[in-house]
This record gives C-alpha cells, sequence and structure tokens, in this order.
C-alpha cells in the first residue's frame, strides 16, 4: 500500500475519458501513493496540437513508471493523411516504449459463461492468451504507400524478432499449461516460413513445452469451434490484433478484454484494453469500464509486483458481472459510472481487510 509510483494516463478519445474515470477511481483504493500525469495521445493530441503524439507526450511517457491508456480514434480523423492520424501515433507510442510483446489474456470466468454468444459448453473454462507481436510485420514494414492507384505494405520479419517474442511466449507457457500454439500462413507466405522455423529455433530452450503450429484461417475457426484447446498462442502483430478481438466474444464482450504491452523492462510498460474508442456510445454511459480496469490490473502485477491488488481488482469485477450488474454490450442495464461504482464498493470492502490486514 505503501508503493509510489507515477503513471502516464493516457485518457484519449471516444469513451476513453468516461472509462478512464471508474478505473482511476478504484485504482485510488487499491494504490493510494500512485502519482498520475495525464497526457494527450490520438484525436485529443491532433485537436490541441496537430499532431497525433505531441513531443511532451513523447518525453513524459519515458519518465513515469507504467503508462496506462483507454483508447483513440474516431471517424472525424480518418481522412486525415497517415501521419497525422489517432492510429499512428498510437503504434509511434507502443515502438517509443519498445513494446514489442502485447499479451491480451481471454479468460471465461465459470459462473460467467453464459454472457458468451457462442454457447456455454463451448467456452467454459477457457483459459488463453495471445502474445501478438507489436513493434513489427506489416505494422511498420517498408515499403509502404498508397498513390491512389497502387498501395503497399511489407509484412516483414527478422529472426531475431520473431525469437524475442517466442521467448516471451515460452515463458508465458511455463508459467501455465505448458502448451504454446504459433499461428501463421506458412503455407502461402515467407514471412511466415521463417517466422515458423525460427520459432522452432527457439523451441528447442523449452523442452518442456509443447510447440504446435497452425495456419491463422484455421486458427479462427477453431477459436470458436474449441477454444479450450488453446493455452499461449503466439503470432504476429496483424494476426494477433485481429484473432484477440475474436477472442474477446469468448469471454461476452471486448468491453472485457485487457492487455499488457511489455518489452524489455527498461522502459515502462503500457496497458490499454483491446477494444477502440467505441465511437458510436462514446459520450452515452454505455462504456463496459471493465477491460481498462482490468488492464490497470495487469499493470499492478506485470509492473509492480502488486498481485494482491491485481488479484482483488480481477475477483472484484468477477464478483460485479456474477451479479448481474453489466453494461448493455454483456446485455444488462448498468451504465459505466454504476459499474465504476459497484467495483468501487467491493474493492473498498475487500482490501480494508485483505490489504491492510497484511
Ligand atoms: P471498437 O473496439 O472501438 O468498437 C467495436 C464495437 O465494440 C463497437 O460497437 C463498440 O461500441 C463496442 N465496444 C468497444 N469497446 C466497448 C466497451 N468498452 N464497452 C462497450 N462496448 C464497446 O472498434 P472500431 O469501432 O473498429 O474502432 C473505433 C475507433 O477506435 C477507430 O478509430 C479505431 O482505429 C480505434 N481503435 C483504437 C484502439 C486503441 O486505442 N487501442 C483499438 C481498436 C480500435
Ligand atoms: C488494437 C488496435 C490498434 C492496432 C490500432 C488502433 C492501431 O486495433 O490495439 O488492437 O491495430 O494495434
Ligand atoms: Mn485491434
Amino acid at each position: 500500500m505503501t508503493v509510489k509510483k507515477t503513471i502516464a494516463l493516457i485518457p484519449g478519445d471516444g469513451i476513453g475519458p468516461e472509462i478512464t474515470k471508474e478505473t482511476i477511481k478504484v485504482l485510488k483504493v487499491l494504490a493510494p501513493n500512485f502519482e498520475y500525469t495525464e497526457l494527450d495521445l490520438g484525436g485529443v493530441a491532433i485537436d490541441k496540437t496537430g499532431f497525433p503524439f505531441p513531443e511532451e507526450t513523447k518525453k513524459k511517457v519515458k519518465e513515469v513508471d507504467a503508462v496506462l491508456m483507454a483508447a483513440i480514434g474516431g471517424p472525424q480523423y480518418d481522412n486525415l493523411p497517415r501521419e497525422k492520424r489517432p492510429e499512428t501515433g498510437l503504434l509511434a507510442l507502443r515502438k517509443e516504449l519498445q513494446t514489442f510483446a502485447n499479451i491480451r489474456p481471454a479468460m471465461v470466468f465459470g459462473s460467467l459463461a453464459h454472457l458468451s454468444s457462442l454457447k456455454e459448453e463451448v467456452v467454459s473454462g477457457t483459459d488463453l492468451i495471445v502474445v501478438r507481436e507489436l513493434t513489427g510485420g506489416i505494422y511498420f514494414g517498408q515499403p509502404s504507400s498508397n498513390d491512389g492507384e497502387t498501395g503497399i505494405n511489407t509484412m516483414i520479419y527478422t529472426k531475431s524478432e520473431v525469437k524475442r517474442i517466442a521467448k516471451v511466449a515460452f515463458e508465458f507457457a511455463m508459467k501455465r499449461g505448458k502448451r504454446l500454439c504459433s499461428v501463421d500462413k506458412a503455407n502461402v507466405l515467407n514471412v511466415s516460413q521463417l517466422w515458423r522455423d525460427a520459432v522452432i529455433e527457439e523451441s528447442k530452450n523449452y523442452p518442456e513445452v509443447e510447440l504446435t503450429h497452425m495456419y491463422v484461417d484455421n486458427a479462427a475457426m477453431q477459436l470458436i469451434k474449441n477454444p479450450k484447446q488453446f493455452d499461449v498462442i503466439v503470432t504476429g502483430n496483424l494476426f494477433g490484433d485481429i484473432l484477440s478481438d475474436e477472442a474477446s466474444m469468448l469471454t461476452g464482450s471486448i468491453g472485457l478484454l485487457p492487455s499488457a504491452s511489455i518489452g524489455t523492462g527498461e522502459l515502462p510498460g503500457l496497458y490499454e484494453p483491446v477494444h477502440g474508442s467505441a465511437p458510436d456510445i462514446a459520450g452515452k454511459g454505455l462504456a463496459n469500464p471493465m477491460a481498462m480496469m482490468l488492464s490497470a490490473a495487469m499493470m499492478l502485477r506485470h509492473s509492480f509486483n502488486m498481485d494482491k491488488e491485481a488479484t482483488l481488482l480481477e475477483e472484484s469485477i468477477q464478483s460485479v458481472l456474477a451479479k448481474g450488474i453489466m453494461t448493455p454490450d454483456l446485455g444488462g442495464k448498468a451504465n459505466t459510472i454504476e459499474i465504476g461504482d459497484a467495483v468501487l464498493e467491493l474493492v473498498r470492502k475487500a482490501s480494508s481487510t485483505a490489504l491492510h490486514s497484511s
């Protein structure tokens, strides 16, 4: 409870500020000594400075202990030149912090399997993580251009980049079910054949982990057919983006999926929900703040070793859901603030006993 840390807080656009408010409300109880610096990124930064990743943000994100962000983007920015788009700012932030590994867990809690749009017996017991490569692949490969006649992007991975992300995935697998599935498109793409070969090379360091390979099209299908077959999935930037949104529906809503973007540990980690700024529901009190709260829990655990606080937050969120208090994305009637209040109440109760008694 005495841990003093500084957090860069990026509320961003759309539902971002709404879910940030609820998340901080709860974090303040769990970690009263955290200090927050609010920074602009994405659309709000474009409105103020003309740039999606202003110099001040660039400088300050490196001076803190962790970065917690909500989401960026919106239709009003979709026709700006690529370098001026909110999404470009987010990619630059990830690159700046060298957060090459994006951990996206999808866990279906026993009593909450009915929340999924899939059959309860299919999703119940699902507990997987997608380890998505985040600072390479087709998102960053050159050449990249669009002259109105021809659009180009380049999917590129080096062996060392693949081995680096594979190592992270193997380490997670070692701490979990010791099963790793590498997802690629090696039947068609050269870059994927290199990916597969590099993962196999790295696997020599992890003889205890059972490594399998799956083509991305099949993986998309298998995730829906039998998600319980997966423990850890490792994949490239684009495939990981798509598969993690898909995996969110196993849990019931993308409003429940958190993520941690981590690098070598020398720079701060970046914690962000998997979902976007949800412009369609922004300002209406309909946003589910749980994915951001769960991202904050990942921050407590991964950046600060505050396991007890992280678990307490996760369990409070599960209890709120189990009581049927949920936002409309999960079929409930509660608004964003009511979710914040419900989680806050449980966190308060639990922390006054669990945290102070030790
Ligand atoms: P989105 O994730 O914002 O929304 C997809 C759907 O899910 C929408 O119907 C939305 O209402 C719903 N949804 C998302 N989060 C929710 C939440 N917390 N509670 C309830 N419902 C939620 O994806 P999109 O519509 O494709 O993109 C909107 C904007 O967000 C785009 O500008 C996109 O580039 C951006 N985006 C940003 C991030 C990020 O900041 N990390 C991630 C994805 C998309
Ligand atoms: C995500 C988002 C981002 C991505 C966009 C907004 C740049 O979809 O975090 O999943 O594609 O990585
Ligand atoms: Mn995405």
